[in-house]
């Protein structure tokens, strides 16, 4: 691979975290008090997002929906057979109980976005679109619903109730 491609990968990295960081940095900013200090970390991080999408692109990386949600099942697959694993492995190696509980509830929500993400190529591959449901997310730590969820999170336990919407 070029330079440039790489230098366009790394910058897609970096602009992705800060935009993440930056969103997170506005909840606690509302949290702490400081409105207006939340509106400038959401500003920000929408223009990362921007950038983000802009490196992907000149990377190529942006194709077909088929491929993209090929793409999209590789990357669930890798995070739940390899890459949370062996996080969790090295979590529990070092006790860090944190890190073991975040990462253990990505993996489990990784699965069901595989699984999503698989019915959705299937009915893309023969020719429709995805299949015609409203998708809610926990707040908590992620897991996603096909339709309302009645009683708790199977993965966090927050009542369904609290879950959002996605429009
Ligand atoms: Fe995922
Ligand atoms: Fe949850």
């Amino acid at each position: 691979m070029s330079k440039v491609y790489d230098d366009l990968k790394a910058a897609f990295a970096g602009e992705s975290q800060a935009s993440r960081k930056y969103n997170s940095f506005a909840r606690k900013a509302d949290q702490d008090g400081f409105p207006q200090v939340a509106k400038l970390f959401r500003a920000a991080a929408q223009a990362e997002t921007t950038h983000a999408y802009n490196h992907l692109r000149a990377m190529g990386e942006i194709k077909a929906t088929v491929e993209n949600l090929q793409a999209a099942i590789a990357g669930e697959n890798y995070e739940v057979v390899s890459m949370y694993p062996e996080f969790i492995n090295d979590a529990e190696a070092e006790g860090v109980k944190k890190a073991l509980n975040t990462f253990r509830w990505a993996m489990e929500v990784e699965k069901g976005h595989e699984e999503l993400y698989r019915k959705a190529l299937q009915a893309v591959e023969a020719g429709s679109d995805a299949p015609q449901v409203e998708y809610y997310v926990c707040p908590f730590c992620g897991y996603t619903h096909e339709g309302p969820l009645e009683g708790a999170c199977p993965v966090c336990g927050t009542p369904g109730e609290k879950f959002e919407l996605i429009t």
